[in-house]
């Protein structure tokens, strides 16, 4: 699979996530990333796990497809999303409230969707998040082993 400079992602978030989501979007698209955003786009009260569904289905479309396309899901807390997410076999959706884990999802997990909570980490700290999420690679070897163990 291709892992180019800028990989893609695909965006999604609830209401409560959704002022996030919209800066990181932003952010992606500043750094030249092309960034799919699956919504939503306003503060009308939806469901969490519709975007996450859509999201990690778009990821693994893509993904099946030979493109090294990453998730990022948004919503108050990070934790109904990543429920939701991680529910799709081959989707590996990493919580994240500081940049460490989220560079270690990328090198141990190989996660490929990054959950984030609107109402727990504020713009900036999430940029560090995403950033750091970025510039880690997979490492393999055990990893690789371990990862393959995930699935029951
Ligand atoms: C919405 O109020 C909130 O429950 C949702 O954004 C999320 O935090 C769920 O995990």
């Amino acid at each position: 699979m291709a892992e180019s400079a800028a990989p893609r992602f695909v965006a999604g978030a609830d209401h409560a996530g959704a002022p996030l989501k919209d800066a990181l979007v932003a952010h992606l698209t500043s750094l030249g990333h092309d960034v799919r955003d699956l919504g939503t786009h306003g503060p009308e009260s939806v469901d969490y796990p519709d975007f996450a569904h859509a999201v990690s289905r778009a990821v693994l479309e893509d993904r099946a497809a030979g493109e090294a396309t990453f998730g990022l899901l948004v919503c108050g807390t990070g934790l109904g999303m990543s429920y939701g997410a991680n529910r799709h076999p081959g989707i590996r959706a990493a919580l994240c409230s500081e940049p460490w884990s989220a560079a270690m999802s990328r090198r141990h997990n190989d996660a490929n969707v990054l959950c984030l909570g609107g109402r727990v980490v504020g713009v900036e700290l999430a940029k560090a998040i995403l950033e750091a999420f970025l510039e880690a690679s997979f490492e393999g070897g055990r990893h690789a082993r371990r990862v393959g163990k995930i699935e029951p």
